[in-house]
């Protein structure tokens, strides 16, 4: 399923109003433009959707207070994906080569820099105050802790609470602070600002496993980036960490995983060595229970529309392809 397909009109039309809010916030400096709009393009938007949906969950929220709080989603996102790319040596993002690969990695720092900043200037700019503010700071700390608590244990393999522990400070804990923050700009009472985190913590954590598993198993003509990178790179996740407890064949795969030169056949290796197993039910079954989670603690005073929405945005999250 399309993850727009799963969006109700008044979301579409939402939508359309955000591709041309992000598209101009990168068009003050034409080579900034010329570097982020390639990367742009090939979004899901499933940040600033959220927010969105959650801000307009109960009444229509005006757009000047909801679009450049949406943008600056986008593109803190964004940022963080180039700075995720010179990290990790990433040669494709969204389809296309990503920004280390095509101006190396100084420019690359400096284009996700930009890109960070603007997001701090158009919050800024439109006076959304110091709770959003801490909410962002907190959201951009997080993650940053978590891509040092992942980038410091390469080729490790994690215990089970330490992988946890990434992908909610990676994922999950962004996802949570869309929804809540779509809740404050809405002035929702406490308990809906609560109850849409919660469903935003479910439906990053079930995000990250299905992001891990479509690492290993998605198709890179869909994903957008060729698959076994997390291996490559050392970063091991839950389709591992599950098939070796599990596989006759641990000791192979223990190897293959925790060696830092591994190879385009190891990674084919690990691969059928994890496909052997349950791993891929496993982290369906896991995801599936964290999308519950999101579920039941949707608010019951939200509009029908809104709810089968996010819903509906649960669902994508686990069957996606990309
Ligand atoms: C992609 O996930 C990367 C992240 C979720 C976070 C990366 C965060 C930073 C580099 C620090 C923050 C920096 C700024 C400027 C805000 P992934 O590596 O699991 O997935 P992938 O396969 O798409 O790379
Ligand atoms: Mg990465």
């Amino acid at each position: 399923m399309n993850f727009v397909a799963a969006l109700n009109e008044a979301a579409a039309k939402n939508l359309r109003v955000l591709e041309d809010q992000i598209r101009q916030s990168i068009s003050e400096d034409p080579f900034i433009f010329e570097a982020c709009a390639p990367l742009i393009r090939g979004g899901k938007r499933l940040r600033p959707m959220l927010f969105l949906l959650c801000a307009n969950a109960k009444a229509d929220c005006p757009p000047e207070k909801t679009m450049p709080l949406a943008t600056a989603l986008e593109l803190i996102h964004t940022a963080s994906l180039v700075h995720d790319d010179i990290i990790d040596t990433s040669k494709k993002r969204r389809g296309v080569e990503t920004a280390n690969s095509k101006y190396g990695a100084q420019i690359a720092v400096l284009v996700g820099d930009y890109l960070f900043a603007k997001a701090f200037q158009l919050v800024a700019e439109n006076n959304y105050g110091s709770q959003v503010q801490l909410i962002l700071s907190k959201l951009v700390k997080n993650l940053c802790v978590g891509e040092i608590m992942q980038d410091r244990s390469l080729f490790v393999v994690p215990t089970m609470n330490d992988y946890y522990t990434r992908i909610n400070l990676k994922t999950a804990i962004f996802l949570s602070s869309c929804c809540r923050l779509g809740a404050i700009v809405a002035e929702m009472n406490d308990r809906e600002i609560d109850n849409l985190t919660a469903y935003g913590s479910g439906l990053g954590l079930a995000f990250q496993i299905i992001d891990d598993l479509l690492d290993f198993f998605g198709d890179e003509t869909v994903t957008g980036k060729p698959h076994g990178g997390d291996l490559k790179s050392g970063v091991i996740t839950l389709p591992v960490i599950r098939a070796l407890t599990v596989s006759d064949n641990a000791a192979q795969l223990e190897k293959i995983v925790t060696r830092d030169n591994v190879t385009t056949s190891d990674i084919d290796a690990a691969i059928k060595i994890i496909r052997a197993t349950d791993a891929v039910d496993y982290c369906r079954t896991r995801a599936e229970a964290h999308i519950d989670s999101a579920r039941i603690n949707l608010p019951l005073t939200l509009k029908t529309s809104a709810t089968l929405a996010l819903e509906q945005i649960a669902d994508f999250v686990v069957d996606r392809t990309r």
